[in-house]
């Protein structure tokens, strides 16, 4: 199932790379975060590219452009087919970004990684962005940050299933919308730190090009079965 995109969140490279073993076949992708890229490094990435692994990158680059320019053409020379940076890096950073993941993929030869933008972390509520001096609501800024990072030339943005909609509607059917935050339905497990989740198929029906699951699949008793069933739930989705 293509849409469906796990998260290795686990902290050796050792259990990550067997529970891809476990899964590969019956998921799209997998992500891997700052903890195991900074506990295993860049070998974790090249390891499951090599095996034909579409690879979510997720290291939330922002810094000024020339720096997550770089940053990019590394990680797309690493063989990341999804990577991410903070929309809030402005204007100029995103359009650096894109930039350097079309020519290092072109002068490469690699198929072009997406870049996609993180707007606002789904942590924040109106009260803490507030503190960092961005008024408004929380929508308002998602929405003006998912309009700046489609007019860099982004390919989409990471976005909680409350948002989905909202983006979806705003950006048009071309853009990619990656959505975490699922529980509930074939994700029936805890809701750990999760606060407005949303099942699989309605983050799809929302307009989810692609979901994110962690737990519900790492925890599960048989990973396998459990990302089958996700899987299962997704093409019963209306879209
Ligand atoms: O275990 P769970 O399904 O909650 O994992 C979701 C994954 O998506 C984690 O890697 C988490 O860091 C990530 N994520 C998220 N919410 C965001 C952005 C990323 O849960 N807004």
């Amino acid at each position: 199932m293509d849409k469906l995109l796990i998260a290795l969140d686990l902290p050796t490279g050792g259990e990550a790379l067997q529970l891809a073993d476990t899964l590969r076949g019956s998921v799209g992708g997998f992500k891997i975060g700052n903890q195991l890229f900074t506990a295993e490094g860049p070998v974790i990435v090249r390891t499951l590219a090599a095996k034909g692994d579409r690879v979510f990158l997720d290291l939330k680059f922002h810094d000024i452009p020339n720096t997550v320019a770089r940053a990019v053409a590394a990680a797309t020379s690493l063989g990341a087919w999804m990577m991410n940076v903070h929309a809030a890096g402005g204007l100029k950073m995103l359009e650096a970004a894109a930039d350097a993941a079309r020519k290092t993929a072109t002068e490469e030869g690699r198929p072009m990684p997406r870049v996609i933008a993180v707007t606002v972390l789904t942590s924040m509520n109106a009260q803490n962005i507030a503190q960092t001096g961005i008024g408004g609501t929380v929508i308002e800024q998602v929405s003006r940050l998912a309009r700046l990072a489609q007019r860099a030339g982004l390919d989409g943005v990471v976005a909680s299933p409350q948002e989905t909609s909202v983006i979806r509607a705003l950006c048009g059917e071309e853009f990619d919308i990656v959505t975490p935050g699922i529980r509930g339905g074939a994700a029936a497990t805890a809701k750990d730190d999760q606060e407005r989740t949303m099942t699989a198929k309605e983050a799809i029906e929302a307009g989810a090009s692609y979901i994110v699951v962690g737990r519900p699949v790492i925890a599960a008793p048989d990973p396998r079965e459990a990302a089958e069933r996700i899987a299962d739930e997704i093409r019963s989705a209306r879209r």
